[in-house]
């Protein structure tokens, strides 16, 4: 797909400081000076999330874990330092550089060789494949392409022989030290919730393994400028409010387009905020923005929560950009029984004979649900 926009953010620098050799000789080096974000635009109303530090967690700070839990048991959105820690810091490298491979692929691999890149053939499940989702107004732009890695086939061996398509084989290395180390600090942060919660200890280790299958995922999304059209193409999300499906997301992002509702947002129904009830999320270099996702409510009875959000097109002087983001998320194994833990913590379930699925079970009926109501409303069409 053509873009002018391309080259205005981000250009490949061949000085490196990156701490990692993971395919060293075909990823594009890593220069923090040249992921100096364009500004959000003075003057949108943002979410001045919490945020919080990766050493503390990983020392045992208790007034650290104290704060997670209370996020999460409140918005279950927090910003998290990386740079505060050597694994932080190499996540934060090798997701700038996952940034700059899928906005090169995305923008320049001839869309044909994209969608061969297939996707699993499960109605809305999207953990692997190239994906295309164009607004109802298609023809002016696309909404959001993304590049899905999937966890399964590269750690779990789900598909034996299976491999990513030529022009993403290069990268496997560095997508796959991506999903480590964010598994590793997907599993600090579910060990800190999991101690808060007073279940057995272990529990959440045990449920969410990285080789196991699970359709967990690295996403890599690009959401095109719109640089034509009528005002009301600018204005409609790009994706529409959501919780996302999984135990925990890790999003990094460099221009504006993630939306969240205010603490006081008025509701008209479980996932319809107001429309002046969305606030912008700033992006924050050597950030990443996490967020729990549907399946902690399930195992807490509600004590934590999934979070709201959309994304909608960047405005202003960030508008004229690709907005790429780079998102990690974690699901618990396929076979783990979506139902509340046993702790004190936690509310005991009243209705015990009700039937309890799987997570792939589960998972499998939330997609297609939200896939199908989607659908119904008009809001997406794939193209792919
Ligand atoms: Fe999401």
């Amino acid at each position: 797909m053509e873009n002018p926009a391309v080259e205005t953010q981000a250009p490949m620098n061949p000085k490196s400081d990156a701490s990692t050799d993971a395919n060293a000789d075909v990823v594009p080096t890593f220069d923090p000076n040249n992921f100096n974000p364009v500004p959000l635009p003075e003057g949108l109303p943002t979410y001045d999330l919490p945020k919080v530090s990766i050493a503390k967690l990983l020392s045992g700070d208790k007034e650290e874990a104290k704060t997670v839990f209370h996020i999460c048991s409140k918005t279950g959105f927090f910003y998290l330092n990386l740079m505060d820690h050597p694994l932080g810091r190499k996540l934060w490298e090798n997701a700038c550089k996952a940034r700059n491979v899928g906005q090169h692929l995305m923008s320049t691999i001839p869309l044909e060789d994209k969608k061969a890149f297939l996707m699993r053939p499960e109605k809305g499940v999207l953990d692997r494949g190239f994906s295309s989702s164009s607004s109802a107004n298609e023809g002016i732009a696309r909404a959001v392409e993304s590049l899905n890695i999937p966890r399964d086939e590269l750690f779990a061996k789900t598909t034996p022989g299976w491999e990513l398509p030529a022009w993403l084989r290069p990268y496997e290395a560095l997508f796959k030290e991506i999903q480590t180390d964010a598994h590793a600090v997907e599993q600090i942060i579910l060990g800190i919730l999991e101690k808060e919660l007073e279940v057995e200890p272990g529990t959440f280790a045990r449920t969410h393994q990285l080789d196991a299958p699970t359709y967990s995922f690295l996403r890599i999304l690009r959401y095109p400028p719109i640089l034509g059209g009528a005002d009301e193409m600018r204005e409609r999300p790009r994706v529409f409010a959501h919780r996302d499906v999984v135990s925990i997301a890790m999003l990094f992002t460099w221009v504006g387009g993630l939306q969240i509702p205010k603490d006081d947002a008025v509701m008209l129904d479980s996932v319809t905020p107001t429309e002046d009830s969305w606030l912008w999320v700033r992006p924050e270099p050597g950030y990443m923005i996490v967020n729990l996702g549907d399946s902690m409510p399930v195992f807490t009875n509600g004590v934590l929560k999934s979070g709201l959000h959309r994304v909608v097109t960047a405005h202003e002087n960030q508008a004229q950009l690709d907005r790429v983001s780079v998102l990690f998320t974690g699901r618990p194994n396929w076979e783990v029984p979506m139902a509340p833990l046993v702790s004190p913590k936690i509310p005991a379930t009243r209705e015990s004979s009700q039937t309890v699925e799987s997570c792939k079970e589960w998972g499998d009926n939330v997609i297609k649900a939200y896939y199908l109501d989607n659908v119904q409303k008009g809001r997406i069409r794939i193209s792919a």
